[in-house]
């Protein structure tokens, strides 16, 4: 088995110019399987909320339905580094909560958080690190932000809104952010981020310069027929095999082909 990714080692790859790999799992088989295949990072996303849930929004997602996701996750894990997200209002009511929730995390396995925000977040990413916690940051769309957003549009794509993103990445690195997201955010503008932060930047939507990409595997596995995300590159057609599997299933049970004498004892 390849090395234990770490915080550490993420840093020393964007110093090495390797780009960094990361998905999202929610569960023990699929984190089994990302971690078979060599991923860096597996982020247990609160889009468990939407994939998982089928909640509309990420923001209805609570502190036990993740931790119950990033147990299960850590024990499909030997080698990427896992990173738990912390969900909506379990940073954003007070230095001493998030504390405590960040700790719960690590708890249940983690060896990271990640929080949305930027300089409204600082205060709280200083104190995690001071603590010990490492803290991925995320900017960009923020989408425990949607109602204010008012919806899920693209970042960065004005010289004011450049500025303002590049302003909410300095100040997450000085706070001691290991890594900062950056989603749906014009190419141009991730890349000035990118070549400005010594702190590795991994993009969704915001282009080719980041120093990783990550998605969410559902999207990525042709899980999610609802809707297509312009950027999100499809890499399989698991619904339909999936549909396929179950329908051939039904139709054997009903024609008395399932089980043979095989399959019984
Ligand atoms: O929850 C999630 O899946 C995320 C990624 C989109 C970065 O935050």
């Amino acid at each position: 088995m390849q090395d234990k990714v770490t915080t550490i080692k993420l840093r020393m790859m964007k110093e090495r110019g390797e780009k960094i790999s990361a998905l999202t799992a929610y569960d023990y088989i699929t984190a089994k399987i990302l971690d078979e295949s060599g991923i860096d990072i597996i982020l247990v996303g609160d889009s468990a909320a939407n994939v998982f849930a089928g909640y509309e929004y990420t923001l209805k997602i609570s502190m036990e339905e993740m931790l119950y996701h990033t147990r299960a996750v850590k024990n499909g894990v030997k080698r990427a580094l896992v990173i738990a997200d912390m969900p909506f209002l379990s940073y954003q009511c007070g230095v001493e909560e998030a504390v405590r929730n960040a700790g719960n995390f690590l708890k249940a396995g983690a060896s990271a958080v990640k929080l949305e925000g930027g300089k409204s977040v600082i205060n709280i990413v200083k104190r995690l690190v001071d603590f010990g916690i490492p803290v991925m940051g995320h900017i960009g769309l923020t989408p425990q932000s949607v109602h204010k957003l008012g919806g899920y549009s693209v970042h960065g794509d004005s010289p004011d809104a450049e500025r303002e993103l590049m302003e909410d990445a300095l100040a997450l690195r000085d706070a001691g952010a290991f890594s900062i997201v950056l989603e749906k955010i014009v190419s141009e503008c991730a890349k000035k981020i990118t070549e400005k932060l010594e702190i590795p930047t991994i993009g969704i939507g915001a282009g080719k310069f980041c120093d990783g990409q990550i998605l969410v595997y559902a999207d990525m596995l042709g899980l999610n027929k609802e809707f297509h995300l312009k950027f999100v590159h499809i890499y399989a057609n698991i619904y339909d095999d999936m549909l396929t599997a179950f329908k051939n299933y039904i139709k054997d049970v009903k024609e008395k082909k399932f089980p043979s004498e095989d399959e019984s004892y």
